[in-house]
């Protein structure tokens, strides 16, 4: 791996707002590996502990393979256990969180209490209807986690991954055409309202992520570096 260039003056705290399959996952490894952020992805979060077995993850499994959301309560939990290691002293990118009002209200608070705000919240803007075929064909490395998709990105070699060489791959148990719906409508219900509070604030950003990955990727660089400088 390259070394990480560190273009980021005070640590940041970015949050990638947008539906399923906008690309919020994609594009958050890639600001980690060019601004030396670091992202935290509640989705992934919570997976794991699903994985571990823990309580909160048993309490999260059926709620996530319906698509719903996971109760404010879980999510702040393990979000708050991330937010206090030290790496994320080197800012941070919210990926998947906040999702609710309670969630923007609570992330706040925890900033506050450390003297911190909310640098920007970028919205990444998506019709529907694709956003289905994107998730459904999402496949990532078991080993480091990278993205792909079966149309839009493959492996540069055919199962190999270009990151870190690993050669199994796995999908998600909730990449399907049903609970993706749930999980959109989830999104429009809950989530979609915090592009207004954050546009209130001042703090907001949009892309336009129907675009290609590389075109996002440019757009999101070139707001991260403006906001971050
Ligand atoms: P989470 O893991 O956060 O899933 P999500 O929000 O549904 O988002 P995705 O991971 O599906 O999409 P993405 O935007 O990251 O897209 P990606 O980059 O992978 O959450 C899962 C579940 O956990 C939730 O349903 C909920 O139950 C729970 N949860 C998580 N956080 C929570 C919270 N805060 N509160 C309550 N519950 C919570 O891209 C998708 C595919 O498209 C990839 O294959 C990629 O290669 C491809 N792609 C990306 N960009 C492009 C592009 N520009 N053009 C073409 N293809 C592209």
């Amino acid at each position: 791996m390259t070394a990480m260039p560190d273009r980021i003056g005070a640590p940041a705290v970015l949050i990638l707002l947008g539906p399923p399959g906008a690309g919020k996952g994609t594009q958050a490894r890639k600001l980690e590996q060019d601004f030396g952020l670091v992202q935290l992805s509640t989705g992934d979060l919570l997976r794991a502990a699903v994985a571990a077995g823990t309580a909160a993850g048993l309490q999260a499994k059926a709620v996530m393979e319906a698509g719903g959301l996971v109760s404010d309560e879980i999510v702040l939990a393990i979000l708050k256990d991330r937010m206090a290691a030290p790496d994320t002293g080197r800012g941070v990118i919210l990926d998947g969180f906040p999702r609710t009002a309670g969630q923007a209200g609570a992330l706040d608070a925890l900033l506050a209490g450390s003297g911190q705000r909310v640098t920007a919240a970028i919205s990444m803007e998506v019709e529907d209807a694709p956003m289905i075929a994107r998730v459904a064909g999402r496949y990532t490395c078991a080993s480091c986690g990278e993205g792909y998709h079966d149309e839009f990105r493959q492996p540069a070699k055919a199962g190999v991954c270009d990151r870190c060489g690993g050669t199994a791959f796995r999908r998600r148990s909730d990449d399907n055409a049903e609970t993706a719906g749930a999980r959109l409508a989830a999104y429009h219900a809950q989530t979609a309202p915090l592009i207004a509070y954050y546009e209130g604030r001042g703090l907001l950003h949009r892309v336009d992520a129907m675009r290609g990955i590389d075109e996002v990727a440019q757009a999101l660089s070139g707001i991260v570096s403006r906001v971050s400088g």
